[in-house]
C-alpha cells in the first residue's frame, strides 16, 4: 500500500461537503438549546458493563458491534455505542438528579462506533445529536422531544420524513405479554439462531426483516393489545399532545427498538428516501436504565438523531442546507508593500466579523484573481503600489464585475456597510 487510506465503514469529512453536515449538525441540536437541555460531553469510551448492563446483553449491539479494548492496565472499555446510557451515567456521577428540579434535561453531539456490516447510510463511526430528559414522567416530555425532532427535521427543509410510534408497555404488562408472544413464536418454523432468540429476546423477532419470518408473524399478539392502563393513558397522553401540536405520526405496533432499556413511548423517524437504512433518528421512554446501572428510580426519555443519514435524507430529497456565509471579501495584493498593507485590511475586516481571507503565497495576479473567484468571496480587493501612493485600494464586485476605488483608511467601514 503506497498511501493509507480510511478504515472499512468510515469516511473523512471535508470541504465542500463539511459545510452542509455542520449545518445539519447545528439545526437538529437547535431545538433542545432552545428547550432548556444543558450540553453534556461524555468521554468516547467507557465501562463495557455500562453497555452491557445498560444497552442489553442480548442486543446486537452488544454481543456483535462493540469496539473493545483491554487497556494496558488491564481495564476493560468499549467505544461507545451510543450515547444514552453514557449521559446517564455522567449525571449520576454529578448527582445532577439530586441538585435541582427534575427533569435533568441534557443534549449532545458526539461520534458513535458499531462494527456492523457497512452499506449505504450504515457506518462503523457515525454521528448522533442527542437529548434526554432524565427523572419525570409525564407524556408532555416525551410529546416535547418528538416536536423537537419533528421540527428539525422541517427546519431543514426535509418533507419525506415519517414518525413511527409505538408503546413497550413497562414491568406491569410486558411481562405477560412477552410470555404470550413467546409461546406464539415457538409454534413457528424458524431456524435455530431464531428459536435461541425467542427464549432471550422475543420482542427483536418482532424486527427480523427476513420475508421468511415476516410471513409468519401474520397475527403474532401485539403490546398494544397487552398495556395496561396507565400504560394505555400514558400512550393516548402522548398522542394526544402530538395531534395537537399538529405533528404527524403513524402507529406502528411492531416498532421494537435495537437497545433493551426503552419502556412505553417508543419511535422513529425513517425516510423512505434511503433504503435499507432508513431511521434517521430514534428513541423512547427508559425509565429503568438508571435502577440497571446503580441508580435511583429515574423514570427518563430521550433521542438521538443521526446526523449522516440526515444529510443523506436532504440529497436524497435535492435539498441544500442553509449554509452560513462562507468568505466575502478576498485580498489580492500586488507587490510586498499592498502585502502588508492588504493583510491589516484582511485582519480588520475579520476583527469586524466579516469572513475574509487572503492571497498567501505570492503569487501573480492571474492566479490571485481565480483564487478569489474559487473562494465564493462577494468582492475582491485589489491593490499595487501605484494604488497605495494613492492612498487607495481597488474594490471589485465579483458579481458585476464592476471595480472602482476606495480610500484605504475607509475600505474596511466600506465593505461592512455594502455587506450588511
Ligand atoms: P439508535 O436508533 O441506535 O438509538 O440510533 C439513533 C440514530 O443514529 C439512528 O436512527 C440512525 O440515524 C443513527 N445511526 C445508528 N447507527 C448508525 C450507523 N451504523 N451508521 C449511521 N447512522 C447510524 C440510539 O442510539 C439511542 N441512544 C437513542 C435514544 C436516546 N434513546 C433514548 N435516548
Amino acid at each position: 500500500m503506497s498511501t493509507f487510506s480510511a478504515p472499512r465503514g468510515t469516511y473523512d469529512l471535508i470541504p465542500p461537503d463539511s459545510a452542509a453536515f455542520l449545518a445539519v449538525r447545528e439545526a437538529l441540536a437547535a431545538g433542545p438549546r432552545r428547550a432548556g437541555y444543558g450540553y453534556v460531553e461524555t468521554p468516547g469510551f467507557e465501562h463495557v458493563e455500562l453497555f452491557s448492563r445498560g444497552v442489553g446483553e442480548s442486543t446486537d449491539i452488544v454481543t456483535k458491534e462493540m469496539y473493545t479494548l483491554t487497556t494496558k492496565g488491564g481495564t476493560h472499555l468499549a467505544l461507545r455505542p451510543e450515547g444514552t446510557a453514557s449521559v446517564l451515567r455522567a449525571a449520576l456521577q454529578a448527582n445532577l438528579h439530586r441538585a435541582g428540579g427534575l427533569p435533568v434535561k441534557l443534549w449532545y453531539s458526539g461520534t458513535y462506533y458499531r462494527y456492523e456490516r457497512p452499506q449505504a447510510g450504515r457506518y462503523r463511526h457515525f454521528s448522533q445529536v442527542g437529548a434526554e430528559a432524565i427523572g419525570a414522567e409525564d407524556p408532555a416530555l416525551d410529546a416535547e422531544l418528538v416536536i423537537l425532532a419533528a421540527d428539525a427535521y422541517r427546519s431543514l427543509g426535509l418533507t419525506g420524513v415519517r414518525l413511527l410510534l409505538n408503546s413497550l408497555g413497562d414491568p406491569e404488562c410486558r411481562p405477560a405479554y412477552r410470555a404470550a408472544l413467546q409461546e406464539f413464536l415457538r409454534g413457528l418454523d424458524l431456524d435455530p439462531d431464531t428459536l435461541a432468540r425467542v427464549e432471550i429476546n422475543p420482542l427483536r423477532v418482532l424486527d427480523d426483516k427476513r420475508e421468511s419470518v415476516q410471513r409468519q408473524l401474520v397475527g403474532a399478539p401485539l403490546m398494544r393489545d397487552h398495556l395496561c392502563q396507565a400504560c394505555k393513558e400514558y400512550h393516548e397522553g402522548v398522542r394526544e399532545l402530538l395531534r395537537a401540536e399538529g405533528v404527524a405520526f403513524e402507529d406502528d405496533p411492531r416498532l421494537v427498538r435495537g437497545l433493551d432499556y426503552y419502556t412505553r413511548t417508543t419511535f422513529e423517524f425513517v425516510h423512505d428516501g434511503l433504503g435499507a437504512q432508513s431511521a434517521v433518528g430514534g428513541g423512547g421512554r427508559y425509565d429503568g436504565l438508571s435502577e440497571l446501572i446503580g441508580g435511583p428510580p429515574l423514570p427518563s426519555v430521550g433521542w438521538a438523531l443521526g446526523v449522516d443519514r440526515t444529510v443523506l435524507a436532504l440529497r436524497a430529497e435535492g435539498v441544500d442546507p442553509a449554509l452560513p456565509p462562507g468568505t466575502r471579501v478576498f485580498a489580492v495584493p500586488l507587490g510586498e508593500e499592498a502585502r502588508r498593507a492588504l493583510f491589516t485590511v484582511v485582519t480588520e475586516l475579520r476583527r469586524a466579523g466579516v469572513p475574509a481571507d487572503f492571497s498567501f503565497g505570492g503569487r501573480g495576479v492571474k492566479a490571485a484573481m481565480k483564487a478569489a473567484n474559487r473562494s465564493g468571496a462577494r468582492y475582491a480587493v485589489v491593490a499595487g503600489e501605484r494604488d497605495l501612493a494613492e492612498g487607495v485600494v481597488q474594490v471589485k464586485d465579483l458579481d458585476s464585475g464592476d471595480q472602482s476605488p476606495c480610500p484605504l483608511d475607509t475600505v474596511v467601514a466600506e465593505l461592512r456597510a455594502r455587506l450588511s
